[in-house]
């Protein structure tokens, strides 16, 4: 093992193993530790063809005081619940689920970043139909799987800010549809569109509310927030954007430092009146975004580097609290 933590990007990398549990006739089994990265999936599996599949995403820290922690976990395992349910899938008890997050942590420690590198630990939950069905229609077995991979920034750069593009000709997900959930089949309509902004320069795009091209939705993976010019936190209420744990956190702890927080829409020509935007994910933590544009429209936003005060502050805390830097009084973090 040979890896160089400060300069870990979010790539894919082998780790020392991998947990996995089968459900059957409504059972899940204890899982099982494996070391070989790859699956026997029955080749009429639904996760292959009609997309019967659902992802989570949270992280583990190296903390100031040696310990390992898993940022809010219980989040994921909820939000896992409720995709579950969504597409049909027999749900992770949250119990097991934490046990899970838990194990392959343990089994893997080697491969959560130091402390002060700035990396972490990223933790996948996978969960998908796995037996086999050719007309349209739930799977009778299902597979649970949780890997980790160690990394560093989504995007370029430690609070580096990002230019983002709305390309009108693209929508993400439907007012009805399944945007509010974490199911993989939102994010493969996203390369064609993400492959083009980036040829274009931009590594992100925003998307808009389908129906109108109105008001902001969220970007490809990551919610969008912002602060106005008189310092309230805003951020869309929309039916059909994925509930961020990230933004959750920044709300509460912006409501902590008495910062007003507003969940409701946002219409697109608000943008400019804007103070500081981010993007903000597990992955993307939060990446200030300082410049958007559509079509002939180019809205700048907030300093020409690094991040607006008010956001800075609130990934400073958030930062902070992750790795034991900061006390924690609502219990976000669970040690392993
Ligand atoms: N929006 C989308 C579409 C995402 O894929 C993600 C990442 O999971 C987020 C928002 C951010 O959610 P969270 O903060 O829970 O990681
Ligand atoms: C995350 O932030 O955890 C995500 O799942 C985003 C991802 C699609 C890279």
């Amino acid at each position: 093992m040979d890896i160089d933590w400060e300069s870990l990007g979010f790539t894919y990398m082998d780790t020392s193993s991998h947990l996995r549990y089968n459900c059957c006739n409504g059972a899940w089994d204890d899982g099982e530790l494996h070391d070989e990265p790859y699956v026997n999936l029955h080749i009429g599996a639904t996760a292959l063809h009609y997309g019967q599949s659902a992802f989570e995403g949270l992280k583990a820290f190296s903390c100031q005081d040696g310990t390992v922690r898993i940022f809010r976990p219980q989040e994921n395992a909820r939000r896992m619940k409720d995709t579950a349910s969504r597409i049909m899938i027999e749900p992770v008890p949250e119990a097991m689920f934490l046990d899970a997050i838990e194990r392959v942590v343990r089994a893997n420690i080697e491969y959560v970043p130091p402390y002060g590198t700035g990396g972490s630990l990223y933790i996948r939950p996978l969960l998908f139909g796995s037996s086999p069905r050719i007309g349209v229609c739930p799977a009778a077995e299902y597979s649970f799987i949780v890997f980790v991979i160690p990394v560093g920034d989504y995007y370029k750069g430690d609070l580096a800010p990002v230019s983002a593009i709305v390309m009108d000709e693209f929508d993400r997900s439907a007012p009805l549809g399944v945007g509010h959930v974490k199911v993989a089949g939102n994010y493969s309509p996203g390369l064609r569109p993400s492959m083009s902004a980036n040829e274009q320069g931009f590594p992100i795009i925003l998307y808009l509310d389908a129906a109108e091209h109105k008001y902001v939705d969220e970007f490809g993976t990551s919610n969008f927030i912002a602060i106005t010019r008189d310092g309230t936190y805003v951020t869309p209420a929309s039916q059909s954007i994925l509930p961020s744990v990230t933004n959750k956190t920044l709300m509460a702890l912006a409501e902590a430092e008495g910062i007003a927080v507003e969940r409701r829409p946002v219409a697109f020509e608000e943008i400019a009146e804007f103070a500081e935007v981010a993007a903000c994910g597990t992955a993307v933590v939060i990446t200030p975004v300082n410049r958007i544009v559509r079509g002939d429209t180019t809205i700048e936003i907030g300093p020409r580097e690094g991040c607006g005060p008010v956001l800075k502050r609130l990934y400073n805390k958030v930062r902070g609290i992750q790795v034991g830097e900061l006390p924690d009084p609502d219990g976000w973090t669970h040690a392993v």
